[in-house]
């Protein structure tokens, strides 16, 4: 599998990376309905197994549950995996979170997340969301303390503006930067994408599969279907009408795929990883098939001619 340096640190990390957030389960509003943990540990076993390099997590998913399975699943290897999670969301006591980034709440968290998943250091800490944004640079000054602690490796954030980057920046340089990205969500093309690249920041983009829309295996029966606790189930890009035109730009992707003896959630992974800035997309899985397929989307390096074929597609199913 293709690999790429993260921004200006000396990782390489490949081009799909694992994505945890369903496998935190369901007791939180953001959960993904019922998911089964020695399925999940299997599914993340059979990513690294087939050559991904690297797993982002997060305290948040789950309050925990999430950063315990990762430290199941790669008990014991080695080398172990590069490990990346967050910090500055906690649990709210209602089921919800809420952003916090004072000083001594991300210090204890980093402590959370070095006993949950069961490491000596984290390779890259990520601040969650800039919430509340004046205190990112609070924030930002105490994960200083953490690396020179040996507690983390490279410091980057997530969900950051540009104005945002450049506030902390003037501290210490960002090592990676955690936005959304896919054929339906492509601001980061704008400002995002040309402001990392000067700035040698790493991207390593989220939800590019759209949290599984654009997988080519969504139907409108399994959007229906979903169990409360599926928190899509009141995500706007899940409801009509953006729910129709989603599963045709889904569908075409498909069969585009299919000619190609490949899958709509390959090409739509392989689709973000055509900007070079992305140094690596993380896809979420949940079981060891999604692990086969998202694993073999890095190794597809998408043709010119394939390229305006998706253009094409992506023009007449967005609007
Ligand atoms: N920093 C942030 O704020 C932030 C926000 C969002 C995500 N993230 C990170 O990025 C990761 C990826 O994003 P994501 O999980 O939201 O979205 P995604 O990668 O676009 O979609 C993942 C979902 O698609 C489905 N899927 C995966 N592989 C599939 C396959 N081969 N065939 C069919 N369906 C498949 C699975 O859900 P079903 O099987 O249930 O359909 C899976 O949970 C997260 O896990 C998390 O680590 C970070």
């Amino acid at each position: 599998m293709f690999k790429r340096k993260l921004g200006y640190t000396d990782l390489e990390l490949t081009v799909t990376g694992i994505g945890t957030w369903a496998i935190g389960g369901s007791d939180w509003r953001y959960g993904w309905g019922p998911q089964d943990d020695e399925l999940s540990i299997r599914a993340i076993r059979r990513g690294l197994d087939l050559g991904i390099n690297w797993i982002d997590t997060a305290p948040a998913y789950g309050n925990g549950h999430s950063e315990q399975i990762v430290g199941r699943a790669i008990k014991g290897l080695s080398p172990r995996p590069l490990i990346a999670t967050k910090c500055g969301l906690a649990g709210d006591g209602k089921g919800g979170v809420r952003g916090y980034l004072k000083k001594n709440g991300i210090l204890s968290e980093i402590e959370f997340s070095l006993k949950n998943l069961d490491i000596e250091r984290i390779d890259i800490l990520q601040i969650h969301w800039p919430i509340p944004d004046g205190d990112i640079e609070e924030a930002w000054r105490a994960i200083q303390i953490a690396i020179r602690q040996g507690k983390v490796r490279y410091a980057g954030v997530s969900n950051f503006n540009t104005a945002q980057l450049d506030r902390i920046n003037k501290i210490a340089p960002a090592a990676s930067l955690q936005p959304p990205y896919s054929m339906l969500k492509r601001d980061i093309e704008i400002d995002i994408l040309p402001y990392c690249s000067a700035k040698n920041i790493g991207v390593i983009v989220y939800s590019p599969m759209q949290k599984g829309l654009l997988s080519g295996k969504m139907t409108a029966n399994r959007v229906n279907s979903f169990p409360d606790n599926d928190h899509r189930k009141t995500d706007p890009l899940f409801i009509p009408p953006l729910l129709n035109k989603n599963l045709c730009l889904a569908s075409s992707l498909a069969d585009f795929a299919a000619k190609r003896g490949k899958t709509a959630g390959q090409a739509a992974i392989a689709w973000v990883l055509r900007k070079p800035e992305v140094t690596s997309a993380i896809a979420g899985i949940r079981n060891e098939s999604q692990a086969e397929e998202i694993a073999k989307a890095g190794s597809w390096s998408l043709s010119e001619e394939e390229l305006l074929e998706i253009d094409g597609i992506i023009k007449d199913n967005t609007f």
